[in-house]
């Protein structure tokens, strides 16, 4: 079975390669003949395909397979017709159950060669729902007129191109949000009295209730009041906050992040690595982390760039009035900022949870000038993460424990928790 981008393109010259490994990305590496290493779409390790190159460098190629000659094992056919089409769930073609398997050797391999370490032993991904689990999504919405009817579709971007791929139902968006976008959603967006661009991006979100939330830009005051809040139930604790600041995709999973993080800051304190007398999280969201683990500090920062966040973080963080709270603190301000005006010289309990980038270099040098001994990283991208494991070493973080977390099943994406000490 051929990758689906074989279909749309005139077919250029071809290789038959063996696929030695899968790489970040997800994509299979193969040598060409020419000894140039080759990422290949679409294929998988042990198999032997051919495949077009699309782009030729000096280095290295890329390109996709347009037949799979021996086929893996571990095989499957995709479950979604767009499968190929669609920027998103690139990995379909590898069976579920297999999927963290072969993404902890990617990431082993993404260790060693960024970072010149080895994950520990112990090293395994918490893995959940492989379908329908994804609550929050960014989707493409598109009025178009067919005949004296307007029809509101929802899809996503297509790979490498601004097309949009329409679909009826994502397998991997939970069933709320399908049948949101199916039903309420098209309604709400054909009312000719609002104002709508003809084409608008909407982050849609299920709060857990069934209720679902969403957001675009340029939405009026009232709709989001009316359209754009959410609460989310994690554990017990209710934590408050809107379709239009980050929010975690994956609830099913959650509660196995949280348990993770509120571990290994029980064992910071308990070993002494870290106190109790101060939490700081930083990339905090809405406060997401800080609201979890509030019980178990005696004073609370939380610094967050995103000026929507702060009404949430307030509210989730709201002193309880039964005076044993902790005293909080919600800054609206870049975490290299706040770090510039505030000296961490006491063994806090410190939470990063950056954005795909990473942590930005200021935050690095501030993070090793402080008296921090503990550092619990959460990321959602291990390449980024292992560039900046690489950089703390240097000052002595070794990493204590390392879990991953498949939280976007059917993709390469892996969001990942590191302990690191010194
Ligand atoms: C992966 S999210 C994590 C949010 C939160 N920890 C949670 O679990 O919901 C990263 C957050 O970092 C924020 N952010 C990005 N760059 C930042 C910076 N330089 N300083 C502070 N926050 C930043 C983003 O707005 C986003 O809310």
């Amino acid at each position: 079975m051929a990758h689906n981008y074989a279909k749309s393109r005139k077919p250029r010259e071809t290789l038959e390669v063996c696929i030695e490994k899968m790489v970040q990305g997800g994509e299979g590496m193969a040598r060409l003949p020419d000894g140039r290493v080759c990422f290949v779409k679409g294929a998988l390790p042990g198999e032997r395909c051919r495949v077009e190159v699309t782009l030729s460098k000096k280095d290295f190629a890329r390109g996709f397979a347009v037949e799979i000659i021996e086929p893996s094992p571990d095989r499957v056919k995709p479950r979604c017709p767009l499968f190929g089409r669609c920027g998103g769930c690139s990995l379909q073609h590898l069976e579920s159950e297999k999927q963290a398997e072969f993404i902890e050797r990617v990431e082993r391999e993404n260790f060693r060669r960024l970072a010149r370490t080895d994950l520990p032993a112990g090293f395994a991904i918490h893995t959940g729902n492989p379908w329908g689990y994804r609550n929050r999504a960014r989707v493409v919405a598109s009025r178009d007129r067919a005949g004296d009817r307007e029809i509101v579709r929802f899809g996503f971007r297509e790979q490498e191109s601004n097309r949009i791929a329409f679909f009826k139902e994502c397998p991997v968006l939970t069933p709320a949000l399908n049948a949101f976008l199916q039903g309420p959603a098209r309604e709400i967006f054909t009312d000719k009295r609002k104002r709508f661009p003809r084409e608008l991006d909407v982050n849609v979100f299920d709060d857990g209730t069934g209720k679902v939330s969403f957001y675009y830009t340029g939405m009026p005051a009232d709709d989001f009041e009316k359209y754009a809040q959410g609460v989310v139930d994690i554990g017990g604790k209710k934590i408050e906050t809107d379709a239009s600041v980050f929010f975690q995709s994956n609830l099913s999973l959650l509660p196995e992040l949280v348990q993770s993080v509120r571990d290994a800051v029980d064992d910071g304190i308990a070993s002494g690595a870290a106190s109790d007398e101060w939490l700081i999280d930083l990339f905090s969201g809405v406060g997401f982390f800080a609201a979890l683990l509030q019980d178990k500090f005696k004073r609370i920062t939380t610094v967050e760039r995103d000026h929507g966040c702060l009404v949430h973080a307030k509210a989730n963080l709201e002193p309880r009035g039964d005076g044993a709270s902790a005293p909080v603190e919600n800054v609206s301000a870049p975490a290299e900022e706040w770090l510039r005006q505030n000296v961490v010289d006491k063994p806090a309990t410190l939470i990063v949870d950056p954005p795909r980038t990473g942590l930005p270099n200021e935050v690095l040098e501030a993070l090793v000038a402080s008296s921090v001994n503990r550092l619990i990283y959460v990321s959602c991208d291990p390449v980024t993460l292992a560039r900046d494991y690489a950089k703390l070493s240097a000052s002595g973080f070794t990493i204590g424990k390392a879990e991953g977390f498949a939280f976007y099943p059917q993709t390469p994406h892996l969001e990942m928790l590191l302990v690191l000490d010194r």
